[in-house]
């Protein structure tokens, strides 16, 4: 595919990457390209980074078809910058884009272009400690009419943004409230593709929990609210007793890529992983009588994320002493030791960047 390449003339000085937060600095670059029925994808192009023009009835500001991905290029040692597993995050993307009907982009296209893209960027690639380039690719429908129907017409666009630590906790536990109230998604809703509704309908809960003076909730299935799902915007891993526990992907869970990262590690080191349903009974029995001994989240934004206290029915666990456990701080490790080519990636899930 032919990627047109357009410089900027005012390229804007580097953060200090001591002070990065998330996503609020960009680089200098974008890249977009648009779709139509007729024409597939076309004009595909990488542009000085500013504002996007759209016509008032666009389809994504009325009937919510947007769908994204997340992932990191790193800075190793040697000054290469490299990715992880992106290849996963285009796949995940066009069963997001299947599940809302937007268009597929070809899969050698997808990585061809994230991979110009980073090139271009990848003097944001940020060096110090825990920091990262995070890349936004998002698409949304673009049709100029009010007609709810697959589009015919979108854009694909990729963004990316120096960042530090996502919570501000860093790898410090955060306090997690059970949501028993709002559900994130559904089974035969858009729970397992990663499209901006979810987020829209996750916001209220977490506000609440913020306001309480927890960092996220822990979201319960939407049937039953019974069963363990997410934490937050990130999937969720317990260690009961001599088991590691995760929710299994029944359709409302996003199937996340440090989550399978996770599961790959741990059962390749001899741990049980299961991947079932563990309902918040279960949960709370643990919790109780202190098989539970680990619980984190794990995601790629803030990597594996410590849970130091659950709320419950207004009751307040603590775990682990609200310290970081054996299990999490060692995928932390693994997992940011790999994504910064500090160990060795003996599974084949980095991708340097040339
Ligand atoms: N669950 C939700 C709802 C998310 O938004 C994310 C973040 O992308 C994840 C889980 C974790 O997915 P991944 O590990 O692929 O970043
Ligand atoms: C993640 O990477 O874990 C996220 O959930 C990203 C978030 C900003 C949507």
């Amino acid at each position: 595919m032919e990627i047109k390449i357009v410089k900027t003339d005012c390229p804007k000085e580097k953060p200090d990457s001591s002070t990065l937060g998330f996503g609020k600095i960009f680089t200098d670059h974008m890249f977009i390209m648009d779709y139509s029925r007729e024409q597939g994808w076309h004009d595909a192009r990488i542009v000085p980074f500013g504002y996007i023009s759209l016509h008032p009835a666009s389809t994504v500001l009325h009937y919510g078809s947007e769908i994204f991905e997340g992932l990191k290029a790193y800075r190793r040692a040697d000054g290469k910058v490299q990715l992880f597993r992106p290849i996963e995050n285009v796949r995940r993307m066009n069963n997001s884009a299947e599940r809302l009907c937007l268009p597929q982009i070809d899969e050698k296209d997808a990585m061809q272009i994230l991979e110009t893209f980073v090139s271009v960027e990848q003097d944001w690639t940020p060096s110090a400690e825990g920091t990262s380039l995070y890349l936004r690719p998002f698409m949304f429908g673009n049709d100029e009419s009010l007609g709810v129907h697959a589009v015919h017409n979108a854009t694909y666009m990729i963004i990316a943004s120096p960042v530090g630590s996502y919570y501000k906790e860093g790898i410090n536990p955060v306090k997690i409230m059970i949501e028993d109230e709002d559900v994130r998604a559904v089974r035969g809703g858009t729970g397992y593709a990663k499209c901006g509704g979810n987020y829209a309908a996750s916001n209220r809960a977490g506000e609440r929990a913020e306001q309480k003076g927890y960092s996220q909730v822990l979201w319960l299935d939407g049937v039953e609210r019974r069963y363990i799902e997410e934490v937050g915007a990130m999937n969720v891993m317990f260690k009961i007793g001599g088991e590691i526990v995760t929710p299994k992907l029944t359709g409302s869970i996003l199937p996340g890529i440090t989550r399978k990262s996770c599961i790959e590690v741990l059962k390749g080191e001899g741990y049980t992983v299961n991947e079932r349903l563990l309902s918040v009974d279960e949960l709370g029995e643990a919790l109780k009588n202190g098989t539970l001994e680990e619980a984190w989240g794990c995601g790629t934004a803030a990597v594996v994320s410590p849970i130091g206290e659950l709320c419950y029915k207004g009751v307040k666990y603590t775990i682990n002493n609200g310290e970081i456990g054996k299990v999490t701080q060692h995928l932390y490790d693994t997992l940011t030791g790999i994504q910064w080519g500090k160990i060795e990636d003996k599974y084949g899930w980095t991708y340097p960047i040339k």
